[in-house]
């Protein structure tokens, strides 16, 4: 078997279109501009390049973005008071600030100051109870383009058997409580698990979020298995250059899974893309308004 390759590019500039869509639909008939404030402390190049494109994609999508760019020496509670501003900021309905922050600032500190119903993140204790106890919460915002993705392979996914490699608070257990919520048979494997080929192998869906390149080998797989790959590892090659590999061994994996994401072009588009559908679903909310279908 060959795998589908699923297409991450696509996927977001369709989603990216019906965010648009929905955007003209609240500002005609709700006089509603959904706005997106991303916070940047310091100067770390990739964090201004995240930064960038979600700025690009937020304003394209027809929102409001603000950015709030902020010396690396900001203390803790300067930056604590800038996003209370944001928070009672009734044109704000979008709170993002980039990670990582500096060693000197404490970052569960910042991120419990945003306002839950403005978390886009989904960052918040508050969302990440909602999201383990079944409640309407912000949900972040890879696992929840990870599951979109399955859905849309998929369709239903009950009682599917899936594995998440990683147990991070950002991707892997989120990711696994929404795998639960389709009613999945959920596993959450990670570095220290004893045998990880046979649990991947026993798997209907692998998603591998742990950030170790190629660490799932594509022998592993079980045939016809849909593999969601959330790694962007740089590495070396031997002629010296270096490439973007997943946490999967793309090469093998394509033989056996019957879909499976490319990194790049994977997973990766779909980031931004969903966190513009939680800024529209977060405006939504706070003025008690449908959410355009
Ligand atoms: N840094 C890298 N990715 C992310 C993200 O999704 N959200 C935030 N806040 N910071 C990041």
């Amino acid at each position: 078997m060959t795998a589908t390759i699923i297409d991450g590019k696509a996927f977001a500039a369709n989603l990216k279109e019906d965010i648009a869509r929905k955007v003209q639909i609240l500002k005609d008939q709700e006089g509603i501009t959904p706005g997106l404030a991303v916070v940047l402390v310091g100067e770390d190049p990739a964090s201004q390049v995240y930064v960038r494109n979600k700025n690009k994609s937020t304003v394209a999508a027809g929102m409001n973005s603000f950015e709030h760019l902020m010396n690396d020496d900001v203390s803790e509670a300067e930056l604590i008071q800038k996003v209370e501003e944001l928070n009672a900021d009734p044109s704000v309905h979008g709170i993002l600030v980039q990670l990582p922050l500096p060693k000197h600032i404490n970052e569960a500190a910042v991120i419990e100051t945003i306002a839950p119903e403005k978390d886009v993140d989904g960052f918040h204790v508050i969302n990440s109870g909602l999201l383990a106890t079944g409640g309407q919460g912000m949900v972040p915002c890879t696992p929840l383009g990870c599951i979109m993705m399955l859905k849309d392979k998929l369709g239903n996914l009950s009682g599917l058997d899936a594995v998440v490699v990683g147990r991070s608070n950002i991707v892997g257990k989120p990711m696994a409580q929404l795998l639960l919520n389709e009613s999945c048979t959920v596993t959450i494997a990670h570095s220290r698990t004893k045998d990880l080929a046979a649990v991947v192998g026993r798997s209907d869906i692998v998603v591998a979020a742990v950030g170790v390149p190629e660490l799932v080998k594509g022998d592993w797989i079980k045939e016809g298995a849909t593999v969601i790959d959330v790694g962007i590892n740089r590495i070396e090659k031997e002629d010296g250059k270096t490439k973007l590999v997943g946490d999967v061994e793309f090469d093998s994996a394509v033989k056996r899974a019957g879909a499976i994401t490319p990194v790049p072009g994977g997973v990766g588009p779909m980031t931004i893309a969903v966190l513009l559908k939680n800024t529209v679903t977060a405006a939504c909310r706070q003025a008690g308004v449908e959410e355009p279908v």
